[in-house]
């Protein structure tokens, strides 16, 4: 085997008391394959860079603003590999092209950017630029979403029906947002968040989700958004029905106002001859029920699953994985993509079906849709009901 050096991280934003920016900096490290050397980690430069000497960065990379990281980090010659944007949604976009303008890759979390205007501009400056961009899409990093996947497109289930797939929350069921929550303040501005609510902060990952899994591609939907929480801009809960290319259905929750559920991603498949069934607060089962068979789970780690969840397991059947690991599947399949691109090469498995630039703007496309739909005048489902 031949050294590897890890490669050098960047990161803006997830600072003191962010939430994403401090799994971004666990997962980064599981396998090695990263080290964090650099960053602008607060919107209060001070804070960034006391935040940024506490946690290990020299003092001339910890950087006030992501301007200054730019600044400082474009000659070096141990430069950063890449920045991970851990930031509020409206600030990806000038960010992720700044980086890019400077030459360096990004990993931008969800929504990829607040509007599709910048979605697009952006998703087009990663093309033209040869710059990697991949998107956080946590869930596509398990192992048994990836094993569900592969079965789905080798048939096992036949053609695919309907699809049903949820992200209910609970965090969010009162006006937090007016008692001094950031987090809840920013997600519920339209100007930082974008113009979808529950839709842009946890629809995107249930939309990827089903797509990631089924290969579907979606073709057309109609959507009821509502908000609950008094004086909310944003919608707090989405119903959206999906049609997907070749006559698959779906259907589509997500709620932040769903008391009992902490993070109940869902998704269940249906096909003509079978049904896979997954549950992130459950990751390392699948549930598979053949036509006229019994319901059977699938473990993580058992010796006839695919390659592709395979090298997505580091532990025994038993010894549960969970989010941190998947969330390292993402960064292990960024940096097999970065390396295999800066060698020449094709990327490994494992660098192959990681969510990029591409994948971020089918998803804020996909929120401008449901948005669009749900203030259409006359939705096309919205039939009277007579008795
Ligand atoms: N992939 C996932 O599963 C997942 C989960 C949660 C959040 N997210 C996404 O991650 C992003 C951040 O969400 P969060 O909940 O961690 O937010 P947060 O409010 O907890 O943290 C945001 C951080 O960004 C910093 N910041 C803001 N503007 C900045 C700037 N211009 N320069 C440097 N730092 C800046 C803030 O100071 C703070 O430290 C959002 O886009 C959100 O949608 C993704």
């Amino acid at each position: 085997m031949t050294y590897q050096r890890p490669l050098r991280l960047g990161m803006v934003g997830g600072g003191q008391g962010a939430y994403i920016g401090n799994i971004h900096r666990l997962a980064s490290r599981l396998d090695g394959a990263w080290t964090l050397v650099a960053g602008a980690f607060d919107v209060d430069p001070a804070k960034g860079q006391a935040f940024a000497l506490a946690q290990g960065i020299e003092a001339d990379r910890s950087y006030g603003t992501y301007l200054d990281l730019i600044e400082g980090e474009k000659d070096r010659a141990d430069r950063v590999d890449a920045v991970a944007i851990c930031t509020p949604n409206f600030t990806h976009y000038p960010i992720a092209k700044a980086l890019i303008d400077a030459g360096f890759d990004v990993i931008c979390e969800k929504p990829l950017t607040a509007t599709l205007e910048d979605a697009i501009a952006l998703e087009a400056l990663a093309a033209q630029s040869g710059r990697f961009v991949g998107v956080t899409y946590t869930y596509s990093g398990y192992p048994m979403v990836h094993e569900a996947r592969v079965r789905i497109a080798k048939g096992e289930i036949g053609k695919v029906r309907t699809v049903q797939v949820e992200y209910p929350l609970e965090w969010m069921a009162t006006a937090i947002e007016q008692q001094g929550n950031a987090q809840a303040a920013w997600r519920t501005d339209p100007k930082k968040n974008g113009r979808g609510g529950s839709i842009g902060d946890i629809g995107t990952h249930a939309y990827h989700l089903a797509g990631f899994v089924t290969g579907l591609k979606l073709e057309s939907l109609t959507a009821d958004l509502a908000t609950f929480v008094e004086g909310r801009a944003l919608d707090d809960n989405a119903h959206v029905m999906m049609r997907y290319e070749g006559g698959a259905r779906g259907l589509l929750w997500s709620s932040q106002v769903a008391l009992g559920n902490s993070n109940g991603v869902r998704l269940r498949v249906f096909g003509e001859t079978g049904s896979y069934q997954w549950f992130q607060e459950q990751p390392n089962e699948l549930v598979y029920t053949p036509l006229n068979g019994r319901v059977q789970i699938i473990k993580r780690g058992a010796d006839d699953l695919s390659e592709d969840a395979k090298l997505r397991t580091r532990t025994p059947p038993g010894h549960p994985e969970g989010y941190l690991e998947a969330f390292a599947n993402l960064y292990a399949g960024f940096a097999e993509a970065i390396r295999a691109r800066t060698e020449g090469r094709e990327p490994s498995a494992l660098g192959q079906n990681v969510p990029l630039a591409y994948d971020g703007l089918k998803g804020v496309a996909f929120v401008e849709a449901v948005v669009d739909s749900a203030q259409s005048d006359l939705p096309a489902w919205l039939t009277p009901v007579a008795v």
